[in-house]
């Protein structure tokens, strides 16, 4: 291994939202924080030395992005996921959740019916009622330790209300699936029949552990391209997401310019300059790191699973086909939500994700980051094991 990620890395007092707000979130003080898709890691040594070149350049006027900043993403794409983007399709925000909610505002009114396929990344949920637009949802099938798509309660409920967007989350944040051709096909195919615009989030498409592809959603047909909003960013394979910079693909002219238009609407203009040195970076020089630091969390991954099923095999691991997210079944304790969130909190003194926050499917499950070294895996799943021993839970 080239690179230490059993280092520990000082993290606390650096206004890291992970680390940094207990306060604000109602949590205790001194919990390990592993709620959060933050890695616990340095970036790549050569993003560190471009954004020192930055520095000592000193010039931080605002910022745009050109041909030069857009051909690494291009090759990265190309290479890893045979699909060939285009300059022209280029949209920079400041990150994917600004992206979906621009795309909410632009392309459907308000009180227009949008359907996310729970459990899934809470500010899906937000982003859609803030801006007062229907949520309805596709609840995914969780049989035998899998999630499946319930394909025809999908099509229903798009019938039933009308539904003109459709928030694909590939791969799936909480539940770590890596969705197969077939069934990104009969989403695609239903959209189109019922003209439902989608957004596909693929923030996590560089996370895909040995065995399993990521495949681009609008890299499967022309008409799904045309009908998509493909978001992106370096945000979270390159641990960068405070430089603020993600990359939306719009190949649909007409979507692409009344985006564009509601991005303007805000006022917001010109990119973080760190975020466009770090992404141009992170694109053209990061398939190394990603391996290693991916070959990493895939071992912390194989010590959980072991862990588990050694020492508290009531606690089911929804095994992860991507993303650095696990997700745990918590059901086998027969204890409810507030009395898990206790013993995390109070006795093992660990922060994570609730179930609950991610749709009701998620209750009794909990939501780890295990991008962290290994040191720290051990420390939290020894304490939590040792938490529910006390409780006389196992
Ligand atoms: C599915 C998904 N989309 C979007 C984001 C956040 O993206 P950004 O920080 O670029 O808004 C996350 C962060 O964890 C995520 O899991």
């Amino acid at each position: 291994m080239k690179y230490n990620f059993d280092k520990i890395i000082k993290i606390k007092n650096t206004n890291s939202v992970k680390y940094d707000s207990a306060k604000k979130y109602g949590m205790p003080d001194g919990l390990f924080p592993m709620w959060l898709a933050d890695m616990d890691f340095k970036v790549m040594p050569e993003l560190t030395k471009a954004l020192e070149k930055s520095a000592r350049h000193a010039v931080f006027g605002y910022t745009t992005t050109n041909q030069e900043y857009f051909e690494p993403i291009q090759k990265w794409f190309a290479s890893n996921f045979n699909f060939d983007i285009k300059f022209d399709w280029l949209v920079n925000t400041p990150g994917v959740v600004f992206a979906i909610t621009m795309t909410i505002r632009a392309l459907t009114k308000s009180r227009d019916a949008i359907i996310i396929q729970t459990p899934v990344y809470a500010p899906f949920s937000n982003v859609i009622e803030n801006n007062n637009r229907k949520l309805i949802t596709n609840s995914l099938i969780y049989k035998n330790g899998k999630y499946t798509i319930d394909f025809k309660d999908f099509e229903n409920k798009i019938v039933k209300n009308k539904v003109k967007m459709f928030i694909l989350c590939s791969p799936h944040n909480p539940i770590g699936k890596i969705w197969r051709k077939e069934d990104l096909i009969k989403l695609g195919t239903l959209c189109l029949k019922h003209k439902v615009i989608i957004v596909a989030d693929e923030i996590h498409c560089d996370f895909a552990y040995k065995g399993y592809k990521h495949i681009v959603f609008a890299s499967l047909k022309k008409d799904f391209l045309m009908n998509t909003v493909m978001c992106t960013s370096g945000g979270k394979t390159f641990n960068f997401a405070g430089l603020q910079i993600a990359n939306i693909f719009i190949a649909n002219k007409n979507f692409k310019e009344k985006v564009i238009l509601e991005i303007a609407r805000t006022g917001y203009d010109g990119l973080s300059k760190s975020g466009v040195v770090a992404c141009q970076t992170a694109y053209k020089y990061g398939d190394k790191w990603l391996k290693e630091v991916k070959d990493y969390i895939y071992n912390n991954l194989s010590y959980i699973r072991n862990f588990l099923k050694t020492n508290i095999p009531k606690l089911k691991l929804v095994d992860p086909e991507g993303t650095y997210l696990i997700w745990i079944d918590c059901t086998e304790l027969g204890i409810n939500e507030k009395h898990l969130k206790d013993i995390l909190e109070n006795k093992a003194k660990l922060w994570v994700a609730m179930g609950s926050s991610f749709g009701v499917e998620g209750t009794n499950f909990i939501r780890i980051a295990i991008a962290t070294p290994l040191i720290n895996i051990k420390t939290a799943f020894n304490k939590l094991f040792k938490a529910l021993k006390s409780e006389k839970l196992i």
